[in-house]
């Protein structure tokens, strides 16, 4: 089939290569020229481990396409995909403008039936408005389509060529049998296609990451009680994981959720509820307590320095909102950063991949280290911000060699509290009994 993606972003690229490698022509289209030119020369513009390989696999194949010009991939093309950005408004609810934007374009460009697919994260209703909108520039038939991503940022493609379900909202039975040939190949292999309307497949993606926000938030809270009375997360998580109706994954505490899906998605869904004179009250409070969660371990910072921060050094392992990317989008390490230099640290940071990222946003308010050793240099104190696996297994002789005394602040859990505890250092998680050296 001839596929046209519109929006070369993460989702977007990601998409596009996916259906190339399922044996698709793939049209991707950008109005970002300089984008589209290094594309066109084998450039990945983002990182996502196995992309660039088969990225450049379906452009040698010539099954991957690059353009700025809409019009071209239309005339070519049955099937168009809408990948654009979503961003939250000023008042937390998602932009439209883009996708509209180009649903014009599409209406006044088309010769031919199409089949346009949302795969933005759009608000229940806009499968409706793209409808409208293409109505209003065109007499040609076409259906709109709600089809959502899942996929994850570190499994991108793994997440997008094996997906837990395909989810395809559409009322028109000629577009339905066209989404079916297109994910023919994951139905071949068992994986599940749902169908619904279009308001229903909507909501599902807003509710799925809004569920899993609720969930890491419920284990944050369920923490941060088993800090007063006790009892340790740890082992509550494996009790609770255990049960099926529960399962293990998304039930890791920490420092909050962040990144560029769940906070964003969390806020749009209380919006629009608000619009339909609708509470969403968990998801209100979810908010709120993940909030405070991203900068809790910062009271404890203080308290262990007796409310005095000024000139105290703190180094900080990870930058990124979680391991295995360099997007720093509402990572909880910025709040961090942000709320220590207020009280009057120092901090010395450490990210493999994702100090360019947050240098560009806070420059050289802090200080950056090449290693994760290196940032430890006479620290009075440790916090971990995100789970990289390089942390997981530090020299504990060397770290205590290096800092100036041996403090760790933890918001990911990553040691057995027997590990600091052998090695004489002070360690607070998240949930867990404190270690006093
Ligand atoms: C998420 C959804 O998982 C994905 O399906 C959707 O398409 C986009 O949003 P992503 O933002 O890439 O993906 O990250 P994810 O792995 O879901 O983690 C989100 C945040 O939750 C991170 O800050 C992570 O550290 C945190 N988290 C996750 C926890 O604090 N505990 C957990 O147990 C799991």
């Amino acid at each position: 089939m001839n596929i046209t993606i519109v929006g070369t972003g993460y989702v977007g690229l990601v998409t596009g290569t996916t259906l190339a490698e399922l044996g698709n022509s793939v049209y991707c289209v950008d109005i970002d020229e300089k984008k589209v030119e290094g594309m066109k020369n084998g450039v990945v513009p983002i990182y996502e481990p196995n992309l660039e390989e088969m990225f450049h696999r379906n452009i040698q194949s010539q099954r991957l396409f690059f353009t700025t010009n809409l019009k071209e991939a239309l005339d070519k093309s049955e099937v168009v995909y809408l990948a654009l950005p979503t961003p939250p408004g000023e008042d937390g609810s998602a932009d439209l403008s883009y996708v509209l934007g180009v649903a014009s374009d599409i209406g006044d460009l088309m010769t031919e039936y199409k089949v346009i697919v949302n795969k933005s994260t759009v608000p229940v209703g806009t499968a409706e408005k793209v409808t409208e909108v293409i109505s209003s520039r065109t007499d040609i038939a076409f259906d709109v389509v709600s089809n959502p991503e899942f996929l994850r940022e570190g499994f991108a493609v793994e997440d997008s060529m094996n997906p837990a379900r395909v989810v395809v909202g559409s009322s028109s039975e000629k577009a339905k049998e066209i989404m079916s040939k297109i994910y023919q190949p994951f139905t071949n292999t068992g994986i599940p296609i749902i169908f619904m309307d279009e308001k229903s497949s909507e909501l599902t993606k807003y509710a799925s990451n809004s569920f899993l926000a609720v969930k890491i938030t419920f284990m944050n809270e369920i923490a941060n009680y088993c800090e007063k009375v006790g009892a340790d997360v740890d082992k509550v998580r494996l009790g609770m994981g255990s049960d099926d109706r529960i399962g293990h994954r998304f039930l890791f505490p920490g420092i909050g959720y962040g990144g560029s899906c769940f906070p964003k998605d969390v806020k749009a869904l209380i919006k629009s509820g608000k619009q339909e004179d609708f509470n969403f009250q968990i998801l209100e409070a979810t908010e709120n307590v993940n909030v405070a969660q991203k900068v809790i371990l910062v009271s404890e910072i203080e308290k262990y320095f007796e409310g005095n921060l000024k000139g105290k050094k703190i180094a900080i392992w990870g930058l990124a909102f979680k391991a295995n990317t360099d997007d720093i989008r509402e990572a909880s390490s910025l709040d961090n950063i942000d709320l220590l230099l207020k009280k009057g640290a120092e901090i010395i940071a450490y990210d493999l991949v994702a100090e360019n990222n947050v240098r560009n946003i806070i420059g050289d308010q802090i200080q950056y280290a090449k290693t994760m050793y290196d940032a430890l240099e006479g620290a009075d104190a440790l916090f971990i911000a995100t789970e990289w696996p390089e942390f997981k297994n530090p020299n504990f002789e060397l770290m205590a060699k290096k800092m100036k005394s041996k403090v760790i602040f933890d918001g990911r859990n990553m040691f057995p509290l027997e590990v600091p505890k052998q090695n004489g250092f002070y360690y607070k998680s998240i949930g867990r009994q404190t270690i006093l050296n």
